[in-house]
């Protein structure tokens, strides 16, 4: 869908729906319409249509208009509305019209300004809203709005926002993609693939192979791609917006979790495609602060393997070596998560970075603790912890901080090794965070774990089932608001 904007008044644009958003608490809130439209509003706001949050109610539009149709979009309470609900009633309303095979739209920002709520949420909302997955349907759903047009004198900060809504909404796309291909065919090769396609001015990526981690001593993120016959691929994208030190975003890219040989059950593990979504996410985040040409250094880390039980698998009880020197017994090789995440981390402190990002699918504690609601944050640096607060809140991917007490690292200890990679049931979120701790030492890092928000089981109104893209919006902001 593209967003255009356009100066003309609602009944002289010639569109297959209109689109006028309501609260539900004030009086009619446009002033200026012409009589017919306002006669139709009477007749139904109040009535059939109340202004509900995410409430859509559709009409033919008088006759001597040029929409053809009227879609009145609920925004809730006057006093409650927020660039959130915004996005909501543009995802509904997006959808509700793709539904009817409406291709033209327009959108009426007269009273999402007054509220000093930019259009440009709704737009968000729409875009997001109309993602869908069909690579392998043989027969394709038929087609999706085509225009959004923005009702509006030509405005700087208004075609701006619109813009980076746009690019951001298209990294969303490419994250949800990425993930919700089945991982047979979304390998580290794949994924590798998919990096390569962001190269550009600026935008450069590495693939190390098996034997370059060999070399590299990543004995710990080796150790996950033993039981694969997919070769792993250790990929490195370096985005130069700027000269300062990097930002360092690592996605854990594990393309397929069965567990290895403490094998996950059954039931479900169909879902452990998206233990890439880390990875996907960061991806997203580099293609849409490079297609924005924003004026930072970013490295994005994705240690890319899948995790099998093959012949040569890790056995319980292994030790291995990591990057830095640290001795692993792996007690439980379903933990594979903190084991390349943390050989990724080693490996971007090398880069001396302001500041380590890691976004991991790490721990089923994570979804148990917070259900789909919110991801989970830890990190060394309040600073660092309070931005992505921040951040979080502005795009509405929000994040819920767990503490990382010293004493969570004793449940790590091994009897043979430095550490182990898995305790028992009791902390468990917290304990990945405290083991991926470990390696960060004392570079600024924050730890995102999204296990229970990287997929969704259910539709909301911007985001359908399966891939959420998850972390995208929130890196993005991120980065763009770093100082
Ligand atoms: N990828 C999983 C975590 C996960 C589970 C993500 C469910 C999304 C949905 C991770 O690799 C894992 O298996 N973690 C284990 C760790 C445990 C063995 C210490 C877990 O959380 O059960
Ligand atoms: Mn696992
Ligand atoms: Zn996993």
């Amino acid at each position: 869908m593209d967003l255009k904007i356009k100066n003309v008044g609602e009944k002289d644009c010639v569109c297959e729906a209109l689109i006028l958003p309501f609260t539900e608490d004030s009086p009619v809130p446009y002033r200026n319409l012409c009589p017919s439209l306002s006669g139709l509003i009477k007749k139904v706001y109040g009535k059939e249509f109340r202004g509900r949050k995410n409430e859509v109610f559709l009409m033919p539009a008088p006759g001597d208009v040029r929409p053809a149709r009227v879609l009145f979009a609920g925004l809730g309470k006057r006093a409650e509305v927020s660039p959130e609900t915004v996005r909501q009633a543009g995802g509904k309303s997006a959808v509700y019209l793709r539904g009817l095979g409406i291709r033209e739209t327009a959108l009426s920002p007269v009273l999402l300004s007054s509220l000093g709520v930019s259009p440009a949420y709704f737009a968000e909302g729409a875009l997001l809203g109309l993602y869908t997955y069909s690579r392998y349907r043989t027969e394709k759903e038929n087609g999706t709005i085509k225009n959004m047009t923005v009702l509006s004198r030509p405005a700087k900060d208004l075609s701006s926002s619109l813009e980076r809504v746009k690019t951001v909404a298209s990294a969303v796309w490419f994250s949800r993609d990425l993930v919700n291909t089945p991982a047979n065919d979304m390998t580290p090769a794949h994924l590798a693939k998919a990096a390569q396609s962001l190269k550009g001015k600026n935008l450069s990526v590495k693939v190390l192979e098996r034997k370059d981690a060999q070399r590299l001593g990543m004995g710990s993120y080796l150790s996950v791609a033993k039981g694969s016959h997919e070769p792993p691929k250790f990929i490195i994208l370096h985005y130069r917006g700027s000269a300062q030190a990097p930002v360092v975003l690592v996605g854990k890219s594990i393309t397929f979790d069965s567990g290895g040989l403490s094998l996950k059950p059954a039931e479900g593990m169909e879902k452990m495609k998206y233990d890439m979504a880390g990875g996907a996410a960061v991806l997203g985040a580099i293609k849409a602060a490079c297609e924005s040409r924003l004026p930072v250094h970013l490295v994005g880390i994705l240690p890319a393997t899948e995790n099998l039980p093959g012949g040569s698998a890790t056995r319980p009880g292994d030790v291995v070596r990591a990057m830095d020197g640290t001795t692993i017994e792996i007690t439980n090789t379903d933990a594979e998560g903190r084991l390349i995440v943390a050989d990724a981390i080693a490996y971007g402190r090398r880069l001396k970075p302001r500041v380590i990002i890691d976004i991991a699918t790490l721990t089923g504690a994570c979804s148990i603790a917070l259900g789909s609601e919110a991801i989970a944050m830890m990190g060394n640096d309040r600073k660092i912890i309070g931005q992505m607060q921040k951040s979080a809140d502005a795009v509405f991917e929000r994040v819920w901080e767990m503490p990382l007490y010293e004493e969570y690292a004793e449940y790590l200890k091994s009897d043979i090794a430095d550490i182990k990679n898995a305790a028992g049931r009791n902390g468990s979120l917290v304990a990945a965070a405290s083991f991926l701790g470990r390696f960060a030492g004392d570079t600024p890092w924050v730890h995102l774990d999204i296990a229970g928000t990287a997929w969704a089981e259910k539709e909301r109104p911007y985001t359908p089932k399966g891939a959420t893209g998850i972390g995208v919006r929130l890196l993005s902001q991120f980065i763009r608001e770093i100082k």
